[in-house]
């Protein structure tokens, strides 16, 4: 068997069929084969190149020109002529919209019709949402079991988008019946009798939406986002015309409704299926925004899009015709592990589970996506208030629409014993819920909690400290390079991990003394002691070892020996060349110490200040050999050194940790505004002078992740398409700074007064 190119289409490919039992349980799995041997494969039984790893998957998004989205909403599996027949009769006439819409037509229609979108705008929506949440729990909470997808998933998101949209209220009854019609009759395989009753059912979706689409037409003075598009249309008939009105007036629920509803039963199930992780949020309900980011990455109701290539192309390394339908699936980059550090594990307090595909990316990226985080995170919130004590009923079948894109069970029974509601004890259970901020989560709030087992002197002026988690669980893997930031109170900082590798029980890490930095140092050195709740953020690595030079000079300057002991371990465990110049005041302040020269005795050079050895940067690093990498973290004039000597290295020979910022405090009298124009969105960000790219991005919801938002992680990073950039990081070498095509949002602005991104 051959694809359109030609090519043979492997055995794998060739069975591949995405309404078979495995793609319908769990489309990750079923497509782990294509992610590991074949990213980009022919599937003849769909008659479509299906995309897997998540770099060509969100290529694939972001170029909405090579890659159209005409066929998103065409019909999979075409129409016999007597469905075609019943949908004429009710006048069926669905045409582009927005999400179909190829530009420069898109792009414009997206940007008159953004507002209502924007997160300042969808704050005042909050309150109301979280009183219908209350309302349908109450219908529920006393019964002590119930189907949560037929109770309230369902209903709640319909209802949200209808008044979102406008729709008066007597109207909405009739729309909630026909929305399944719609999924499976453009991402479904229906049989020849299912058709017609399906055409049956879309025809009435389409008529009753125009019926109460003619009605708001008449009167356009309501308030919502169809009156709004509807008074747009008056203004520009050309931008929004009427079909679009017509066509996007049954889309759009399908859009918000059954896409939220699927989104929020499966995270519902993960959490329940993960209890630990569902006790966390109880424990923590700001942990809520991150647990919902990363169900979407491992059960995202959107798994799988479509695009049309335009022309010949290329896509992960497989030539693609011009006319080739692509079906990218996002639930399988969402498990891609090039991008998600063990793809596999459900992790709430993973750092960039907000960068899953399953909103899509770029020019059509979900529209609603802030208003879908907006309504789960309130119906978990009122969740683990009123009953964290619920649980899923066992031995359930859970059952799906056979489609190839939305995904979620068609119901959820769960389980808990009335008389331990909280709120029988004590309604303020009630009072004060969570407000969460609009958009992505805010990394301040990802923080795992820990409990200090030890605290020991390692050398002058370093204590070692020792966390596990409270419950006894395994705590996240880790590896050499990665950092925590330990959090106590209002204090945060970053602290390499230096403990044994491997072992999930415990994480290490050193703390020097420092009574001239900001105080936070000083504050745990004083407070911490065994016992201790903290928090921490992380593991996460920026400074990460690449395994495959073949040599390795390891410079250590004072507490910077913590990241570089683990490379050291692993470069010994690995069997890998490798020499280590550890450097300090004198041995007594060298953290460590007998450990270094326990493990890596024969690797191990010596520098202490006060016995006359010190560091003679040039020559130590003269004869540096081919294919040999160096990594350093220490002192800030150490480093300043190192980066002047590697000025003409090979790009990627030195790697380096700063432990701080040169400076992050932004002075709008010494900064001037400036203009983003997002390549990728089409759209333009102003940026004041008293913002941080960031920020502007952010309050433009356009999700950018970030970290230490100080220029030191390289979380922010953005790429530049034109204009000059003012680099302010720690983090890009020389050479990438003049090469000028990316910067960190966080800290680097515009020398003019503007700059084009790729976002
Ligand atoms: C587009 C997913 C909720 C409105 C999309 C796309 C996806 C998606 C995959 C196409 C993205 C692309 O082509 O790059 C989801 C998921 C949701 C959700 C997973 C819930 C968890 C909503 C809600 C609304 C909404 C609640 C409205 C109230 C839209 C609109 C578009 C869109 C208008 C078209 C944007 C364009 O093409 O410019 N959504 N969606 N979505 N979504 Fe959502
Ligand atoms: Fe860390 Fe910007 S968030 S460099």
């Amino acid at each position: 068997m051959k694809s359109p190119t030609g090519c043979p289409v492997s055995p794998e490919a060739a069975a591949f069929d995405p309404f078979g039992a495995s793609y319908q349980l769990d489309p990750a799995e079923a497509l782990r084969w294509s992610r590991e041997q074949e990213p980009v494969f022919y599937s003849p039984k769909l008659g479509y190149w299906v995309v897997n790893r998540f770099d060509d998957v969100k290529a694939v998004f972001r170029d909405n020109i090579t890659f159209s989205p005409s066929i998103a909403l065409e019909k999979l599996t075409p129409a016999p002529p007597e469905a075609t027949k019943i949908l004429e009769s009710y006048g069926f006439a669905m045409r582009r919209t927005m999400v179909n819409e190829d530009e420069p037509d898109h792009m414009e229609r997206r940007r008159l019709l953004m507002d209502a979108f924007l997160p300042e705008n969808l704050e005042q929506h909050e309150t109301w949402v979280r009183e219908l949440v209350r309302d349908y729990m109450d219908r529920f909470i006393d019964k002590g079991r119930a189907d949560l997808v037929g109770e309230m998933f369902r209903e709640i998101p319909m209802t949200v988008a209808l008044r979102f949209l406008g729709v008066p209220h007597e109207d909405a009854k009739e729309l909630r019946k026909f929305s399944v019609a719609h999924t499976l009759n453009t991402w479904g395989r229906p049989s020849p009798e299912q058709q017609l009753q399906i055409a049956e059912d879309v025809g009435r979706f389409w008529k009753t939406a125009q019926d109460i689409l003619d009605r708001m037409y008449a009167e356009p003075t309501g308030e919502g986002w169809m009156y709004d598009s509807i008074r747009m249309h008056k203004v520009h008939p050309d931008i929004v015309p009427e079909s679009y009105l017509r066509s996007m007036m049954m889309a759009i629920l399908v859009a918000a409704h059954e896409t939220t509803a699927f989104a929020t039963t499966n995270a519902f199930r993960t959490l329940l299926s993960n209890r630990e992780s569902w006790n966390d949020i109880c424990e923590n309900p700001a942990l809520i925004p991150s647990a919902i980011e990363e169900c979407l990455r491992v059960a995202g109701s959107v798994v799988a899009w479509r695009r049309i290539a335009t022309a010949d192309t290329v896509v992960g390394g497989e030539k693609i015709p011009k006319g080739g339908k692509l079906l990218i699936v996002q639930a399988s980059a969402n498990r891609d592990q090039s991008h998600f550090e063990n793809p596999d594990n459900f992790d709430i307090y993973r750092h960039n589970a907000a960068e899953h595909l399953t909103f899509g990316y770029g020019a059509h990226q979900c529209m609603g996506k802030n208003i879908a985080r907006m309504e789960m995170r309130v119906i978990l919130d009122e969740f683990v208030r009123r009953l964290p004590h619920v649980h899923l009923v066992e031995d359930q079948t859970f059952e799906y629409l056979p489609n190839t894109s939305f995904r979620g069970a068609t119901s959820l029974w769960v389980e808990w014993e009335p008389a331990q509601n909280p709120e029988r004890r004590t309604r303020s259970v009630l009072e004060n819920p969570t407000h969460f901020h609009i958009g992505a989560p805010i990394k301040d709030d990802i923080l795992r909690r820990v409990v200090v087992t030890e605290v020991e002197r390692e050398a002058e002026a370093v204590i070692r400290i020792d966390l596990v988690d409270p419950h006894g669980r395994e705590l996240p893997d880790w590896s050499p390079g990665s950092h925590v930031e330990l959090v106590s109170g209002e204090w945060r900082r970053y602290y390499s991990l230096c403990g044994t590798r491997g072992d999930r029980s415990r994480l290490s890490f050193a703390i020097l003394r420092e009574p001239e930095g900001r105080g936070g140092s000083v504050h745990f050195h004083d407070t911490v002691k065994p016992g201790d709740v903290l928090h921490i953020a992380g593991p996460k690595n920026h400074f990460h070892l690449d395994e495959t030079a073949t040599r390795y000079t390891l410079i250590a300057g004072g507490i910077g020996i913590t990241p570089i002991l683990a490379m050291a371990d692993r470069l010994k465990a690995l069997g890998k060349p490798y020499t280590l110049h550890y450097c300090g005041a004198g041995r007594r302040t060298m953290a460590f110490l007998d450990r270094v020269e326990r493990d890596h005795g024969a690797a191990l050079t010596v520098h202490a200040g006060d016995e006359g050895c010190r560091l003679d940067l040039p020559r130590v690093l003269g004869g540096l050999s081919e294919g040999e990498q160096v990594y350093s973290c220490g002192p800030e004039r150490m480093l300043e050194v190192l980066e002047s000597l590697a000025v003409n290295w090979p790009e990627g020979t030195l790697h380096v940790e700063h432990f701080t910022a040169r400076s992050s405090i932004l002075d709008p009298a010494n900064e001037h505004a400036f203009e983003a124009v997002l390549a990728d969105s089409e759209l333009t960000v102003q940026v004041g002078n008293d913002q941080t790219l960031l920020e502007a991005l952010t309050a433009a919801g356009v999700d950018v992740p970030s970290d230490c938002c100080e220029g030191l992680c390289g979380t922010c990073e953005v790429a530049v398409v034109e204009g000059h950039i003012d680099h302010r990081d720690l983090v890009l070498s020389r050479t990438e700074r003049d090469a000028n095509g990316r910067m960190m949002a966080c800290c680097s602005r515009a020398k003019g007064k503007r700059l084009v991104l790729s976002l």
